[in-house]
């Protein structure tokens, strides 16, 4: 059996929908239910469904075979893992964003960055040579620009209503993400053939044909 970890929330039904197309369905009174772990119709994958950030990690101590979570995730992760494919779902950015557009220029001490990525941020912000804090936030990231925490913020955005809504505007692109199928290092090499019929399911689904 090949256990998948799948990242709740926003992945989460793009991924079930790609899965089924991909022939690998899950009863929907069960994915409807609060368990945490279950088996598809043909009793060949697990699934465990845990927070994003957790993905890369069940998938590298090899508790998960494979994973599938969004680029940003693992962009922030240091996981060593496998990447064999873009399921090409759930596209956003990952941008900064401001009230004020023009606050970056105008800053002339520490840039305050609020955000859930700050990996990436000090990355960013580091490689152009733009002193920041880094305010690490767990959630609605949105808030901290109106209410003083910070000048900007570092977040995704898939529709821009979140930033819309709270009076913010995208000042710069950082990158794009989508989800992406991950594997353990170990199951590659051991169960080959099993992570080949699903990879190769996927990639039919992902084309628009729908697997056996
Ligand atoms: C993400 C992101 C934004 C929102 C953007 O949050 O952090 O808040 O989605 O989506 P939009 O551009 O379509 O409005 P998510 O739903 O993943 O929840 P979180 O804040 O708990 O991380």
């Amino acid at each position: 059996m090949i256990t998948i970890a799948v990242a709740k929330g926003r992945m989460q039904d793009d991924a079930l929908a790609l899965l089924a197309a991909a022939g690998i369905s899950l009863d929907v009174a069960e994915v409807a239910s609060r368990k945490l772990a279950l088996e598809d119709q043909t009793g060949k994958y697990r699934f465990i469904f845990v927070k994003p950030a957790d993905v890369p990690v069940y998938v590298e101590h090899g508790i998960a075979d494979c994973g599938v979570v969004g680029r940003d995730v693992l962009l922030e992760s240091d996981a060593d893992v496998l990447l064999p494919l873009d399921l090409g779902i759930a596209k956003c950015r990952l941008v900064v964003a401001a009230i004020d557009p023009k606050v970056i220029s105008r800053s002339f001490g520490m840039l305050r960055v609020a955000t859930k990525y700050a990996r990436v941020t000090t990355a960013h912000f580091g490689a152009r040579g733009i002193p920041v804090e880094v305010i690490p936030l767990s959630g609605s990231v949105e808030l901290a620009p109106a209410l003083g925490l910070a000048d900007v913020i570092v977040d995704l955005v898939e529709t821009g209503r979140t930033l819309r809504e709270n009076g913010l505007q995208v000042v710069e692109e950082i990158t794009q993400s989508t989800g992406r199928l991950v594997v353990n290092r170990a199951s590659y090499q051991l169960k080959t053939e099993e992570i080949g019929c699903l990879t190769s399911a996927l990639s039919g689904a992902i084309k628009g044909v729908t697997a056996a």
